[in-house]
């Protein structure tokens, strides 16, 4: 299938490409149900681990089987993507029989149609620290072909700070999702170090914050298959069968750690980096590691 690269524009104030926006309307009037749960992201921050251990919480003892035989994106739908003939994430979510109903965005906060708030949906907000999101952004947009060119690492990594990349800002993305968690108490906001440091603590607090009551086999069921290695390996959450990605050029499931930004960043780049990020990140109380 010939898909083209798109470009990137400015939507709203906020830099984006077609296959996200050309649902717009419809995305806008979505009427999400009260019992829908959001995992909202930036891209890169952890979606898809944080997609399978819900549905596994939810539906890993009700239906085992689906886990290996239905694609994540069909188990999580991605509410505004839009590839004519290949993924429309509005028709996806509205052919959802189970419940809940999890759906996945990468919108800034400004973007979430309305509904999800007057319903006082559950969110799940994950983050990861800007350093290694930008390293595994990179990665993702030169094997997928549905994101802008990406050009080269040092072109990237400036685009990234000046928040020319699909859904914008990273800074703006992760501190906008941080206030409206002041105001919206069903926000729950937590980060990718956080996971991989201890995987069933983080399982637990989106057990508290889910109201749900799993028992510990059931628990331990969910942290054996959303292991690095487990989920590498099974088809149908590694993205393998998405047409739209070239694992020639670089694997969906890439190395699953922090730090890895020690391996792209020049020293020059890191200290300019810093120097960016201590001016974009001075007026909020958000902290990440870049380490653990
Ligand atoms: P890397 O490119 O750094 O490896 P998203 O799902 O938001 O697109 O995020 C993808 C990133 O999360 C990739 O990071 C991917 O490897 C990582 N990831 C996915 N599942 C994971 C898991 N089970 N454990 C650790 N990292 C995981």
């Amino acid at each position: 299938m010939e898909l083209s690269r798109p470009e990137l524009f400015d939507f709203h104030g906020v830099s984006m490409a077609h296959y996200f926006t050309d649902s717009w309307d419809q995305v806008q009037n979505f009427k999400a149900r009260s019992d829908d749960i959001m995992i909202a992201t930036y891209p890169k921050a952890g979606t898809t681990w944080v997609s399978q251990i819900l549905d596994l919480l939810y539906f890993g003892k009700s239906d085992p089987g689906r886990q290996t035989s239905v694609p994540i994106y069909d188990r999580v739908p991605f509410l505004e993507l839009c590839i004519p003939n290949v993924h429309s994430g509005i028709e996806s979510v509205e052919q959802m029989t189970l419940v809940p109903r999890i759906i996945k965005t990468h919108y800034p906060v400004q973007f979430v149609p309305k509904s999800f708030w007057e319903q006082n949906c559950k969110i799940i907000y994950v983050a990861r620290n800007a350093k290694d999101n930008v390293v595994s952004y990179f990665h993702f947009d030169r094997m997928n072909m549905v994101e802008p060119e990406p050009g080269d690492w040092p072109s990237y990594l400036q685009r990234f700070q000046e928040g020319k990349l699909v859904f914008g800002s990273w800074y703006d993305h992760v501190k906008g999702w941080w206030e409206k968690k002041q105001t919206y108490a069903n926000i729950h906001y937590m980060f990718y170090e956080d996971l991989i440091e201890d995987t069933a603590q983080e399982i637990e607090k989106i057990c508290s914050f889910l109201n749900i009551s799993p028992t510990q086999e059931e628990k331990d069921h969910v942290i054996k298959e959303v292991a690095f290695d487990t989920m590498k390996k099974n088809k149908m959450a590694n993205y393998s069968t998405d047409v739209v990605m070239d694992f020639k050029i670089s694997p969906f499931m890439r190395k699953g750690k922090v730090s890895d930004w020690k391996n792209h960043f020049t020293v020059a780049q890191n200290e300019q980096f810093d120097e960016v990020y201590q001016k974009k990140m001075a007026n909020t109380t958000l902290r990440f590691r870049t380490e653990i």
